[in-house]
């Protein structure tokens, strides 16, 4: 069996970890850089992370995320560049640096981690949205750019996912009024979602790209 290796930002806990154990578990040798190693915050730190990784990279999920809540009126400076930086950039910074040598093999896969709130929304999620919204685009730009040389390009837009983010940005009550909201009336766990990213990943996905696919128990279709 061919071995692949993955990078996986964002793999300290939640969705990063379970999509880790999930292609560990499948004999992937997956890379997960600490922000010490690699902080998305800073370009200085994601070029030298790509200027010292010598392993060519066969799959790449760019999972790391912040959600900084503010409204359009008080939205700080801050919380722009910030969220910007690490939920788009980096993304960017990463797939520049990775994707030579993906098309040196004629082999790759790329999840792109979004989010329901760029197809609907919420107070507060302003930079958020637009941050994930450019990250639904580029992932569309680069499957087609790339598709000739079978890399494969896709997003994961989960809904509320038990995780620290979820919990940081929710009160429990809030959780158990959003459970109400959502068709199937639980949050999705870690797990259900590295699934889905595991296939996307896998050489088992053979046709699907530029796709965003949401998993978020029917959350949208309301
Ligand atoms: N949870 C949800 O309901 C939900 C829903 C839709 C989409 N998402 C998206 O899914 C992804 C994962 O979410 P999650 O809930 O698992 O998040 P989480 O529990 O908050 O974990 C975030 C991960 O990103 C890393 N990270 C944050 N800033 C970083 C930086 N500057 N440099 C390097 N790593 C950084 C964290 O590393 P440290 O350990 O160093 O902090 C952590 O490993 C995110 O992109 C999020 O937007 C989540």
């Amino acid at each position: 069996m061919r071995k692949f290796n993955a990078l996986v930002t964002g793999a300290s806990r939640g969705i990063g970890a379970a999509i880790t154990k999930k292609m560990r578990n499948a004999g992937i040798n997956v890379l997960t850089p600490s922000r010490k190693q690699l902080d998305l915050s800073s370009n200085e730190s994601i070029d030298k992370y790509l200027r010292t990784t010598d392993l060519p990279i066969d799959i790449l999920v760019n999972n790391a995320g912040i959600n900084l809540i503010a409204t359009g009126s008080e939205v700080s400076d801050q919380n722009i560049v910030d969220t910007i930086q690490v939920n788009l950039i980096a993304p960017i910074r990463l797939v520049r640096g990775i994707v030579p040598r993906m098309i040196q093999k004629r082999y790759g896969r790329i999840v792109n981690i979004s989010t329901i709130w760029t197809l609907v929304s919420k107070p507060g999620r302003l930079t958020y949205s637009a941050s994930k919204a450019g990250l639904n685009s580029i992932t569309r730009t680069l499957a087609v750019e790339l598709a000739s040389c079978n890399i494969l390009v896709n997003a994961v837009a989960p809904g509320y996912t038990n995780t620290e983010l979820t919990k940081i940005n929710n009160t429990k009550d809030q959780i158990e009024e959003i459970k109400k909201l959502i068709p199937l009336g639980r949050l999705a766990e870690p797990e259900e979602i590295a699934e889905i990213v595991y296939f996307l990943c896998s050489e088992a996905n053979t046709y699907i790209t530029g796709q965003v696919i949401f998993a978020d128990g029917g959350f949208v279709c309301q």
